[in-house]
């Protein structure tokens, strides 16, 4: 009975089968930031709607550029048009996007900036982002599945701190030594928000997560586990107390064999490795115990060619065996040609 619901619930769409354990024969594929600069469709909208934000808080807008790669390309999944940056700003506060820079935002650099946040994310700001989730969602097919995300507290908080992109995420490691106590605060903040936040999307319509933490690599252990790994295992928990076996795919980023406690300790329903990971060491060690998604180079598939079909071939003939989400290994980069990403997929499913 439960195992029938499960299947009506989930379909044969081949990513929620992959995240239910069961290998595929062609794995399904999507890339990180599929949409974005490098679509010329994705340009012109983005030129509309003025600036990023406006686009990340228009619906129509954001549904259509949610689409827009699943059009062009087949991909087995959506990922929902917003940013990691959406949660800051409904915590209160200010996050800008300037043209051709990074976010900014209002640096939290003692207890006062923290006791100004608000206790929890603000839902009516972030009904238009549910509402691109639904919009989505009417659209897909019965095969694309629909991915939520947020990113992991850690990761937002490196922001958060610096207000800004930095090289080693030094403000916030610097914040953590100095005042653990306030910036476990703030963790704890971002880990109601972020709970907060998924199941708003899979209320809306999402059919799985992807939690984003691009900045897990520069921590030591200790701090791994404790500023990644119990964050991440509070959202996972905190979630499918409201949303029963909710599917979340964790992307700690860089963060070697550390993979392996993450892996064991969150909760996590698959792991995302970026390329830099030994992908026999995924088969045999990781692969055995729940299903992995990557982890193409991005530059690889910038370069094309025969140095993009090596990538595409080891990923499938080490990775192939067990249940897989072929991806690349981190978001896509601005200047990949369209080419490249089809031939990418023709090597895949070929
Ligand atoms: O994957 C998708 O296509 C869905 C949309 C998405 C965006 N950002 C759109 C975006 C997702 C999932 C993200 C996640 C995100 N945002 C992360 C984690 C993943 C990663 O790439 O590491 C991070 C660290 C951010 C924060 C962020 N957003 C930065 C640092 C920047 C500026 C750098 C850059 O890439 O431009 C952004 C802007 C952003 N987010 C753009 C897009 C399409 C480009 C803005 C534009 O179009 O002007």
């Amino acid at each position: 009975m439960e195992e029938a619901a499960r299947n009506s619930a989930t379909g044969t769409k081949p990513l929620l089968r992959v995240l239910e354990r069961e290998r595929q024969k062609i794995p399904p594929v999507w890339m990180m930031r599929q949409a974005g600069r490098y679509l010329p469709e994705y340009r012109a909208v983005r030129e509309k709607a003025g600036s990023f934000l406006n686009l990340c808080f228009n619906s129509e807008l954001a549904a259509e550029v949610t689409l827009q790669p699943v059009r062009r390309f087949g991909f087995d999944a959506a990922i929902l048009f917003s940013d990691i940056l959406v949660v800051p700003l409904a915590l209160g506060r200010k996050v800008e996007f300037g043209a051709g820079e990074g976010p900014r935002l209002e640096p939290i650099t003692d207890g006062e900036a923290l006791a100004a946040l608000r206790e929890s994310i603000d839902q009516e700001m972030l009904v238009p982002v549910y509402e691109t989730v639904a919009k989505v969602k009417a659209e897909l097919d019965s095969k694309t599945a629909l991915i939520g995300f947020c990113g992991a507290p850690w990761t937002v908080a490196t922001y958060m701190v610096a207000g800004e992109a930095t090289p080693d995420q030094g403000p916030a490691r610097l914040f953590a030594y100095r005042d653990p106590d306030n910036f476990q605060k703030l963790i704890d903040r971002l880990v109601q928000a972020s709970t907060d936040y998924l199941v708003g999307q899979f209320n809306a319509g999402a059919e799985c997560v992807q939690i984003f933490d691009t900045w897990a690599g520069v921590l030591g252990p200790e701090e791994f586990m404790h500023w990644c790994i119990e964050p991440t295992a509070k959202i996972i928990k905190g979630l499918r107390q409201q949303v029963p076996g909710a599917k979340v795919i964790g992307f700690p980023r860089g963060v070697g064999f550390q993979a392996w406690r993450y892996a064991k300790l969150t909760g996590v329903s698959a792991i995302g490795f970026d390329w830099t990971f030994d992908r026999k060491v995924i088969a045999d060690r990781f692969q055995s115990e729940l299903p992995v998604q990557g982890n193409v180079d991005p530059v690889a598939l910038l370069a094309g060619g025969a140095a993009l079909m090596r990538e595409v071939d080891d990923v499938l003939k080490t990775l192939g065996k067990g249940p897989l989400i072929f991806n690349l290994g981190h978001g896509i980069l601005p200047e990949t040609p369209i080419a490249h990403v089809e031939e990418m997929l023709k090597r895949v499913r070929g």
